[in-house]
């Protein structure tokens, strides 16, 4: 695919059709993964790959009372803006998001403990970020859709904790792939035109 239907087609997708990947699509999108920048240069990253029901309902049983305790009414008869909407609409789909597609990646970075002091401490993170849009993008690019989760607060610990991961290693993200539905809902988008993000010179 050209690179800027690539970059037009990405799109986070929740909902999925029954159809199974190859692995050998998965293994040729986290090689798409490992190819992305590493402040480090060591390209320190491990993923776990999830692909039975079992597996994925193992690991994201966090997600699932997430998406269950969520209040939809309190979006309902409101005017909401567009943020407020892809939230409403994403929410009740945290965990099937995940389950239902055929694979789940998580990528996972050598990190003891995320430091925020300046933005060059936080590298081993957005080198992370680098790896998971390069994993999105190659997504795109075999013709598939991705779903998106960050872990939330002790979520991370929890899912860490299920897969068995040794101390000293975190994630960034739950990148599920799958083919997705075709009539699932496209919310609308802020306008990608940057005149107005633009400064010159200057802010
Ligand atoms: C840092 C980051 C965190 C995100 N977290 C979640 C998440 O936890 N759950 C979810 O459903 N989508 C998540 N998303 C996807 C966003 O909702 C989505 O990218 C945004 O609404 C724009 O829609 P699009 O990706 O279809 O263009 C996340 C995206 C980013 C970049």
């Amino acid at each position: 695919m050209d690179f800027n239907e690539v970059i037009s087609k990405r799109k986070t997708s929740r909902e999925w059709t029954d159809k199974d990947i190859d692995f050998a699509v998965i293994k040729r999108i986290i090689e798409v993964g490992m190819k992305a920048p590493s402040w480090d240069h060591y390209r320190n990253w491990q993923f776990i790959v999830l692909h039975t029901k079992e597996e994925k309902e193992n690991a994201f049983s966090y997600a699932k009372f997430i998406a269950e305790k969520f209040d939809i009414t309190k979006y309902q008869n409101r005017k909401l803006n567009l943020a407020q909407k892809m939230y409403a609409y994403a929410m009740p789909k945290q965990y099937t998001m995940l389950v239902d597609c055929p694979y789940v990646i998580v990528p996972l970075f050598k990190c003891n403990k995320l430091n925020a002091e300046w933005v060059s401490k936080l590298n081993p993170l957005t080198t992370a970020w680098c790896v998971t849009e390069n994993i999105m993008l190659a997504v795109i690019n075999e013709g598939l859709g991705y779903s998106l989760r960050i872990p939330l607060n002790k979520e991370h610990n929890i899912v860490l904790d299920r897969l068995c991961v040794p101390a000293g290693w975190m994630t960034p993200c739950f990148i599920g792939v799958g083919y997705p539905k075709e009539d699932e809902l496209i919310l609308e988008q802020y306008d990608t035109k940057p005149d107005n993000n633009i400064h010159l010179g200057v802010w």
